[in-house]
């Protein structure tokens, strides 16, 4: 993979910060936008930008006609069967909320169980919590290892409850784990649950078949594989779909309203009340153009690369000291690291590289539970995508020499 021309694609890498360019590591976040993307969004505003599904008008037309055919662009990135499993929402936390809530409102009683993982991000895990506390359901978590890999004998321990749905993320925002979500996904259909999987941090490193995933339902994010935010997926199943209620009603959604009756309309409209974000989806969908166009196994074989090097480096250069979460086989995870450097707030560190040009995170990276199961208050991370090369990893351990010497 040519990094100098993928960069160049991005406007962003164009600033310096504290007179340092931007190494951006924190692409598990939100990835920066290429060019192609932006030019998207604005051209859909500038040349087609009308309500869509409402007029007869030929500029109306145009605009629904970008619309659905963003939304045939994200069916066949995610292998789907028909474009009208694709329901487009703001993001992964309001795909999973959306779920939770019409799920809660149909397939789910007092005292039926969830599972979900100790490694979900907030977002997999609050929706859940909210309906325990509004509906009385159970909720369980599922565990890890010591390497941060969930633990297949707990999962089974889980499944002879028969929870009546398993929720589960494809890959750890921190750890970096890929979960075996077909494996699980067969042995929770074999327990009777329905599966949901969370693939916002798998969608911009892979492409994603729903089918060979074993998925019921699967939520990702725009802005985490190139897109612009506030814009986002849930699939479902076209069987499922139709048995689920929607979780907010509106304009666009409905068949027919009376005073006395309401009557919703067939998947995916019946959950997308409101005026959609238009732009936002079109945008989606040259963003999933131009990462087919880099192609996936370039990207899968550069992220390998990179990750191979990070870990040498951090070994190299600071042993035991950091330590680094998650699997240590690469084929195992992705890209993703956090870690812990010896006597070394995690804010610290974050200051101090930014100080560099180096921008990571640190905290809780919305995952509590997971601090809480490893012992951490916080972690650092530092997260890779296409446009990283070596160089932008010899930063990052620079700084973070910096900021042990700052320690010392
Ligand atoms: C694994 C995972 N799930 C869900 C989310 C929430 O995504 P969003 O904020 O785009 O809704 C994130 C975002 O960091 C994530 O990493």
């Amino acid at each position: 993979m040519d990094v100098a021309r993928v960069r160049a694609d991005f406007p962003i890498f164009q600033r310096s910060f504290h007179g340092h360019p931007l190494v951006y590591l924190d692409s598990a976040a939100t990835s920066q936008k290429p060019r192609a993307v932006l030019e998207a969004e604005e051209r859909f505003y500038a040349d087609h930008n009308a309500n869509v599904h409402r007029g007869v008008y030929a500029l109306s037309v145009e605009a629904t006609d970008a619309y659905e055919g963003a939304r045939e662009r994200v069916a066949r990135f995610l292998h789907a069967d028909d474009p009208s499993e694709v329901v487009f929402v703001r993001g992964t936390t309001e795909a999973l909320n959306l779920v939770a809530t019409s799920l809660g409102r149909s397939a789910l009683a007092r005292g039926d169980r969830v599972l979900t993982t100790v490694m979900e991000h907030h977002s997999n895990i609050v929706p859940w919590q909210m309906l325990r506390e509004s509906m009385g359901i159970g909720l369980d978590f599922v565990d890890i290892d010591a390497e941060g890999r969930l633990r297949t004998d707990d999962l089974e321990r889980h499944l002879l409850r028969r929870p009546k749905v398993v929720t589960v993320c494809h890959v750890s925002n921190v750890l970096g784990t890929v979960n075996p979500v077909r494996e699980i996904a067969d042995r929770a259909h074999a327990a009777g649950s329905l599966v949901v999987v969370d693939a916002a941090q798998s969608a911009p490193h892979r492409p994603i078949d729903v089918r060979e995933l074993g998925a019921d339902l699967l939520a990702f994010s725009g802005h985490k594989v190139l897109g612009p935010m506030g814009i986002g997926v849930l699939w479902g199943r076209k069987e499922l779909l139709a048995k689920m209620p929607p979780a907010m009603g509106g304009g666009e959604m409905i068949q027919e309203v009376h005073q006395d009756r309401v009557e919703f309309r067939e998947p995916p409209a019946r959950f997308e009340a409101g005026t959609p974000n238009v732009g936002g989806a079109v945008a989606l969908a040259s963003a999933l153009d131009y990462l087919e166009g880099v192609g996936w196994d370039e990207i899968a074989e550069h992220e390998r690369s990179l990750l191979e090097y990070s870990s040498r480096q951090a070994h190299e250069r600071f042993g035991e000291r950091l330590r680094i979460y998650g699997p240590a086989e690469s084929r195992d995870r992705q890209g993703i690291q956090a870690f812990s450097l010896q006597g070394v707030h995690p804010h610290d560190i974050a200051t101090i590289l930014d100080a560099e040009g180096v921008a990571v995170r640190a905290g809780h990276h919305c995952c509590q539970p997971l601090m809480e199961r490893l012992g951490v208050p916080a972690l650092t991370r530092s997260s890779p995508y296409i446009y990283n090369d070596p160089a932008d990893i010899d930063h990052l351990y620079d700084g973070l020499e910096k900021v042990a010497q700052v320690f010392a």
